[in-house]
């Protein structure tokens, strides 16, 4: 992992990934999350402040050492105990069936083998687990469909391997039966990033 991905991108992330428009995104997602819980694309953490009270330990994934080093003061700031692996989401060492709820915000979009890595949600889930995810990707609107797939080769250099024009929804539906998703525009985000897939998978 070179200098940029390692010591500058970490940085930019939790900038922008900071905010109310995305906490209230996050409070939402995470406010029925529970049992044994794997996060993947963990990054600097700021889904910690939005567990429910009564979660006590987390296991967390992200394949960059910086955003480790960035989360730390935030994982020292929580009640919560964060098992953090720097790991890849595609290839997982945990058993088939291991966890309750799988956390995902905003990551689908960076991992290069999204296929791969939804498919290790799907192993690790327990019979009746949840994937609990909000992810940005492909608009419908097609003048917005041309831009992003215009700029999601400049948007892969600039913001560590992000794609634009992820359609979400379908990567999901190829591994889980049962989604529940709904689709959107985030207010205040440009069209080309602010079109968002939140929702939950039960395998
Ligand atoms: C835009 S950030 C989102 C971070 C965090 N989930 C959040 O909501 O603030 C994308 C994250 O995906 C992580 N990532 C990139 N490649 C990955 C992979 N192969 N497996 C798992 N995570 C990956 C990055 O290191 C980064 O932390």
């Amino acid at each position: 992992m070179g200098f940029y991905s390692n010591l500058v991108i970490p940085y930019c992330i939790d900038f922008a990934m900071s905010g109310s428009t995305l906490e209230s995104y996050r409070q939402n997602l995470l406010e029925n999350v529970s049992g044994e819980i794997l996060e993947i694309g963990f990054g600097t953490g700021l889904n910690l402040p939005h567990y429910p009270e009564n979660v006590d330990k987390i296991t967390t994934i992200d394949p960059n050492p910086g955003m480790k080093r960035l989360a730390r003061s935030r994982i020292a700031q929580s009640q919560i105990t964060v098992d953090y692996k720097v790991l890849n989401g595609e290839s997982l060492p945990m058993p088939d069936a291991s966890f309750d709820s799988v956390v995902c915000t905003w990551t689908l979009c960076s991992i290069p083998l999204v296929n791969q890595a939804i498919s290790e949600v799907h192993r690790l889930l327990k019979p009746g687990g949840y994937f609990f995810f909000i992810e940005h990707g492909l608009s419908p609107d097609v003048q917005i469909q041309v831009w992003q797939n215009r700029l999601t080769p400049v948007q892969k250099i600039l913001a560590d391997g992000c794609h634009l024009n992820r359609k979400i929804s379908d990567l999901i539906a190829q591994q889980f039966n049962n989604v529940n998703i709904e689709q959107f525009y985030a207010p205040k985000l440009p069209k080309v990033i602010g079109y968002m897939y939140q929702g939950t998978a039960i395998k």
